[in-house]
């Protein structure tokens, strides 16, 4: 099978993204996978460093190869916002495809030199890196009832992207366009700055950017965000609304029901449909 890099290339050239979906669990992991299998979609598996550490880190890549060697299709899984070159170095002995240094809160110098050290040892493992250049706001684990707003301050410099990836040699680069984790209580997050993103590709040129936060972002936005680069695009939150949202329905209209492959099934299922709603958006169907 073709790797990581290979694909996230091929998104760049045919115009398309491929969607980094988050999990914890193997029934949302399941319902990820059926709507990809369908639709013949490459997609990237991601865990956070919280979620890698429920599912544990090994684990997830025996289920990434059981799932490959099942479906076949290309099927990556990314260790999302890693914060030290330790554990990304777990994740890539584990057998990692991708992992992505957040060294975003960091000083410009100290995130390329620790962003420098993960290259390196990813590089002999033939494991793809992302980095991160700008701040993205909050977290996957909140509707928010007020409008988020962000700093000027923290979206991506064009110069510093220049710099940090003409240092680091990093893969892929996460940038901060008005975009921000977790999702505004409408459903809808504000527009993302698309000018800012066109500013930081005319200053780096053809990179591969990675658009974090997509819960709730604008899809006409994610498309021409498409247009301009972004190969990748994360979704974390509205799947985690769809699953514990069926869930919760579940238990509470069968309160009898104890068998979980009966009360999940709705949950896998709200799953599916959304996974096939981001594919649709980002393009990605009959790439594989
Ligand atoms: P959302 O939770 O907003 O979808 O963002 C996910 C993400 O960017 C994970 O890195």
């Amino acid at each position: 099978m073709k790797n990581a890099k290979y694909y996230l290339e091929k998104a760049q050239k045919e115009k398309f993204g491929i969607g980094q979906f988050n999990f914890s669990d193997f029934s949302q992991l399941r319902g990820i996978i059926n709507k990809c299998a369908e639709l013949k979609s490459p997609v990237i598996l991601g865990t956070s460093e919280g979620e890698s550490k429920f599912v544990g880190l090994q684990e997830a890549v025996a289920i990434r190869d059981v799932l490959r060697k099942k479906t076949g299709l290309p099927i990556f899984l990314n260790l999302d916002h890693g914060k030290s070159l330790e554990y990304l170095k777990q994740a890539i002995d584990a057998g990692y495809d991708m992992v992505h240094f957040d060294g975003s809160k960091l000083p410009l110098e100290e995130n390329i030199k620790i962003t420098k050290e993960v290259v390196k040892y990813a590089k002999r493992h033939g494991v793809t890196v992302e980095g991160e250049v700008g701040r993205i706001g909050t977290d996957s684990s909140k509707l928010y009832t007020e409008k988020f707003e962000i700093k000027e301050e923290d979206l991506t410099k064009p110069e510093d992207a220049k710099r940090f990836l003409k240092e680091t040699k990093a893969d892929l680069l996460a940038v901060s366009i008005g975009n921000f984790h977790g999702i505004e209580i409408s459903g809808i997050d504000p527009n993302l700055r698309l000018e800012v993103l066109r500013a930081i590709k005319d200053e780096v040129g053809n990179a591969l950017f990675v658009l974090h936060g997509g819960s709730g972002t604008p899809s006409d936005d994610i498309k021409e965000a498409i247009q301009l680069g972004v190969v990748k695009i994360n979704i974390n939150t509205e799947l985690r609304l769809a699953f514990s949202g069926n869930v919760r329905r579940a238990l509470n209209n069968h309160v009898e029901e104890i068998v979980p492959y009966k009360y999940l099934t709705d949950a896998i299922y709200s799953v599916e449909k959304l996974v096939g709603l981001k594919i649709d958006i980002f393009g990605s169907a009959n790439k594989a």
